[in-house]
């Protein structure tokens, strides 16, 4: 839930000075307040909602300010840091490419550019020929409908324009990535919807517990929609809301019933691409391979780039110029992401993120025991989960989630602000080890009991 700022007056709090998280100033740093105003005056307010530290450097699995607070990380920015943050690989790459004296070159040929989509299709399933590049997540989802409506109208004329997204699902926040958004107060101010972009319920097994496929079947019926009016299905891998996945059954014969009906499947990897969820891919915890999918985030682990990979049918819809962006494969983005991928791969950092995942895990469900009715769900896989914080049956409690976050701020522990109506997200960088992860679980455990204490 949006439109909740944490408070900008310091506020004295216990010191701290363990291995991996500094606390010596009150919260936030006085000193680093003129900054934080600075942006309060200068940045719309949109931008005021994480927590008001200041990010100073950060190496590895901390943050630092220049106050004297050293953070453990529970955020990788969001999602992005998966190989750790300032990894020495990626700055000396981006510092080779700097000194190279080609900083960009539009879609003029680069080296760079031929290397990092070779790169990208080699490390992914046969069916994704092509990969296209671009800079934020949201462009790729905007060019995902794109493709999969036009696609539609080859295949099936000008009426197989439907594109079927999920309810709670994020894909940006440009016009088309928030119409394919399953938040209606995200898309209010679009006004005249296009009538063509429609949800379904997702089938996460806690807010919605039908979790068959026969209730994606019943709900397109009940909208009057037909196969032969859609031309493509955009799913997250995993909710980001709540850090959800559908069952594999589910998506096995959503798979099925897309390539039956010529329906193109995109999977939106942004968050869960690049070793998130304990694989390199999210989908393949689901045993498919979409017909495209959406890289961002992860993919490099520092500077902006994006990308979407596909069919090289679907790549290929579109004629020499039409299909392009100023800054498609910029080349020192491009040469941090091949550095990120080599770490990724060479460190089978998926492995990782799988292995304390599971410890990770096994920790939240004992804090769910304890806290039955505060915790209602404890979702996710590899190095990203999502704590439903509620209170009673299925009721979310916003206030719980932020008051928690906010206190394990004040400890050492960083996390960005809740999202949705009432998720703590987990999602530390996928070189975190097994000490660190207990670290940090035994900081939200401390932050939940005392702000229960205090009568959340
Ligand atoms: C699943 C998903 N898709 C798309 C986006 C949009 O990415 P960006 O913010 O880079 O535009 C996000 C961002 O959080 C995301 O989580």
């Amino acid at each position: 839930m949006a439109g909740r700022s944490f408070s900008m007056t310091p506020r004295a709090v216990p010191k701290v000075r363990t291995k991996y998280r500094r606390i010596v100033t009150k919260i936030p740093a006085p000193s680093t307040i003129p900054v934080l105003k600075e942006l309060r005056d200068y940045e719309p307010i949109s931008m005021t909602g994480q927590p008001p530290i200041l990010w100073d450097h950060a190496e590895g699995v901390q943050v630092y300010d220049n106050a004297g607070n050293m953070w453990l990380d529970w955020s990788s920015g969001v999602l992005v840091t998966g190989a750790g943050h300032g990894r020495k690989e990626i700055i000396d790459a981006i510092c080779a490419q700097a000194k190279k004296k080609l900083l960009h070159n539009y879609c003029f040929p680069s080296a760079e550019r031929a290397k990092l989509v070779h790169r990208l299709v080699e490390i992914s399933p046969k069916k994704f020929a092509k990969a296209f590049l671009l800079t934020t997540g949201a462009e790729t989802t905007e060019c995902a409908i794109k493709l999969m409506r036009t696609h539609g109208i080859k295949v099936g004329g000008r009426k197989k324009i439907g594109i079927v997204s999920f309810e709670r699902a994020f894909h940006g926040r440009t016009m088309g990535s928030q119409q394919i958004g399953g938040s209606a107060a995200g898309k209010d101010w679009i006004v005249n919807l296009d009538k063509d972009i429609f949800q379904v319920p997702f089938p996460d097994g806690f807010w919605n517990e039908d979790t068959s496929f026969d209730s994606f079947l019943k709900s397109l019926k009940k909208q009057g929609r037909s196969p032969a009016n859609i031309a493509g299905v955009i799913l997250e891998t995993y909710q980001g809301h709540g850090a959800s996945f559908a069952p594999k059954a589910y998506m096995q014969k959503l798979s099925k019933w897309c390539a039956k009906h010529k329906i193109v499947l995109t999977c939106d990897e942004v968050q869960a691409g690049f070793g998130r969820t304990g694989k390199l891919f999210g989908f393949e915890h689901y045993g498919i391979v979409p017909d495209l999918a959406c890289f961002g985030k992860g993919i490099s682990s520092s500077l902006p780039i994006s990308a979407i990979l596909g069919r090289k049918d679907l790549m290929d819809l579109y004629p020499p110029g039409s299909m392009t962006s100023t800054h498609t494969g910029s080349p020192i983005p491009a040469a941090a992401t091949l550095a990120n991928i080599d770490i990724v791969m060479k460190e089978k950092l998926w492995l990782n993120a799988a292995k304390v995942g599971a410890v990770m895990e096994k920790e939240f469900l004992k804090l769910q025991k304890r806290f039955p009715s505060r915790i209602g769900s404890v979702q996710g896989k590899g190095l990203v989960f999502g704590l439903h914080m509620t209170n009673g049956h299925k009721k979310a409690d916003f206030d719980l989630a932020f008051r928690v976050v906010e206190r394990c701020i004040e400890k050492g522990l960083l996390m960005f602000a809740p999202v949705g109506a009432c998720t703590i997200k987990i999602c530390p960088p996928l070189i975190t080890n097994k000490e660190q992860a207990l670290d940090g679980c035994k900081i939200l455990e401390e932050a939940l009991v005392e702000v229960l204490a205090e009568g959340a």
